[in-house]
């Protein structure tokens, strides 16, 4: 059986005791930080300053969302600050591969992020530059939001491109994801699920990182 990963979401967070709320969660793979900007999303939550604190006191790696315009100015200081598994948006960046290459050199794992209505086929070769490809199942910027059936077509040809191409890249989905929508999204192959409101809107969050991982893992 193949373990999946869960990457809580501090957006469903308390923000004030952030320290605190990472505890909560060290039983996770990685902590999900949402980056936004108030531009490529209509929210706005935190940067650079407050990732890196974040990144001094997490008990996990860190795995940064980041819904900013111009990803390709702003995504490379995250990996400078060690972050371990930095994600831009396609629809952010100008020129991805160059980004991709340059969030590598930097030692961050590089991830890409697909919103809902954007097709994955245009990007297909390019998986080889990616660590990571996070398919979006809400539309990005808030959370707490039902999970569109609608991208599981799309997380199915995404699974097939990576496993036919033989590239480790791991495919994430967030939004959405409770243990009644995980279940579907790893059917169609999805291994690495992002949880906000499922993991902090529960009064134990480290026993739903176990329950959604037992949903997850097939
Ligand atoms: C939404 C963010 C998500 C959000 C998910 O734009 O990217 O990471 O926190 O929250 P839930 O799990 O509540 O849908
Ligand atoms: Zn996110």
């Amino acid at each position: 059986m193949a373990q999946c990963c869960i990457n809580p979401s501090i957006l469903s967070a308390d923000f004030v005791n952030l320290e605190a709320e990472l505890r909560r969660i060290s039983n996770a793979d990685a902590v999900h930080v949402d980056v936004m900007d108030n531009h490529f999303v209509p929210n706005l939550t935190i940067g650079l300053p407050v990732v890196q604190r974040i990144q001094a006191v997490s008990p996990v790696p860190l795995d940064a969302h980041l819904m900013i315009a111009d990803a390709d100015r702003w995504a490379p200081g995250y990996a400078d600050a060690g972050v371990a598994s930095v994600t831009f948006h396609a629809e952010a960046s100008i020129a991805p591969i160059k980004l991709a290459r340059e969030l590598r050199a930097r030692g961050a794992k590089a991830g890409m992020a697909l919103r809902p209505g954007t097709p994955v086929e245009p990007y297909l070769d390019m998986l080889s530059e990616l660590d990571l490809l996070l398919i979006m199942t809400v539309e990005p910027g808030f959370g707490g939001q039902p999970f569109l059936d609608l991208t599981l077509p799309k997380i199915r040809r995404a699974r097939a491109a990576i496993d036919g191409s033989g590239v480790g890249v791991a495919l994430q989905v967030d939004g959405g994801i409770t243990e009644e929508t995980i279940v579907r999204a790893s059917e169609a192959g999805a291994n690495v699920f992002v949880a906000g409101s499922a993991v902090y809107g529960a009064a134990d969050p480290a026993e739903a990182v176990e329950r959604l991982r037992a949903a997850g893992s097939r």
